[in-house]
């Protein structure tokens, strides 16, 4: 276990600081390290795609197999997100700890998925559609089904409260989707992760977890997605998608300081 925590401890230094204004709200560190043990064993010697990762599972998957501190995970892991800093720190982290099953691709997935679509699994951790019922969730869903060809499994992470209503809306809304995608859920894990959110601190998420009926085929080919309907307030309240990409401004002395964030009050002189 102390090894485990060590390694997740390396990958959030890695990680860029999260932008609120889109939802990056980073998991706590010790549920990372639960998270990324069941992902490893649910995607066994599977092809994994992430849509968005900035909590960064992929990296602790393919860092804690390659270690050997787990002996099981994906056999290939590819994150698709719109900010080349998460992208980035995928690529650095793969580089330099050698983890060739890990990459990474900027997309928005607003657009057309990119392809390959032969995943056999895909993980998503959406903004939680806490003001659109879910509809900013099922956008990222619809990619990942679109990843497995509609043939395979995948992991929803969203908000679970019993006490709160608009999760509760939310979660209805992923499943009316993935039914309606020919999709089924196979299981259920209720509350088990916290995140670094101030203004919610014991908001919990859940894994949803869905699979593609047998036979399942594409509805049809990936399209952009335009409709205004399904995009207000997909950041939060009137906060539509604007962005294209998040552009990084490259830093050699990553993980560290930088000069901006401090001074120096000198000492006295020595006579
Ligand atoms: C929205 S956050 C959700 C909270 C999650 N705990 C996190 O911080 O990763 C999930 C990921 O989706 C990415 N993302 C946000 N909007 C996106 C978009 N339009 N296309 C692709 N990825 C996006 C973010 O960069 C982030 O890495």
């Amino acid at each position: 276990m102390k090894a485990a925590i060590n390694a997740v401890s390396d990958v959030v230094q890695n990680r860029p600081r999260p932008l609120r204004e889109f939802d990056q709200i980073y998991m706590k560190s010790g549920d990372m390290v639960l998270q990324s043990e069941l992902v490893a064993r649910w995607a066994d010697g599977k092809r994994l795609a992430f849509i968005g990762d900035g909590d960064a599972i992929s990296i602790c998957v393919a860092y804690l197999h390659k270690r050997g501190i787990i002996d099981y995970g994906p056999s290939e892991i590819v994150v698709f997100d719109f900010d080349q800093r998460i992208c980035s720190a995928v690529t650095r982290f793969a580089d330099k700890e050698q983890l060739d099953i890990l990459r990474s691709h900027n997309y928005n997935c607003l657009d057309k998925f990119p392809g390959p679509t032969d995943f056999d699994c895909f993980y998503t951790n959406p903004p939680w559609g806490a003001s659109n019922d879910g509809e900013s969730v099922n956008v990222f869903v619809q990619r990942g089904m679109e990843a497995t060809g509609y043939a395979g499994e995948g992991m929803i992470v969203v908000a679970d409260d019993a006490e709160l209503e608009w999760p509760q809306r939310v979660l209805a809304n992923i499943q009316r989707f993935a039914l309606s995608s020919n999709f089924f859920v196979q299981k259920m894990m209720s509350m088990l992760h916290l995140y670094h959110l101030d203004d919610a601190p014991d908001l919990k998420s859940c894994n949803l977890v869905i699979k593609g009926l047998p036979g399942n085929k594409p509805p049809s080919e990936s399209a952009p997605i335009a409709d205004p309907q399904r995009l207000a307030n997909f950041y939060g309240k009137g906060l539509a998608p604007r962005v294209k990409y998040v552009i990084e401004k490259k830093r050699l002395d990553y993980g560290k300081a930088q000069e901006g964030e401090y001074s120096f009050e000198l000492l006295e002189p020595i006579k």
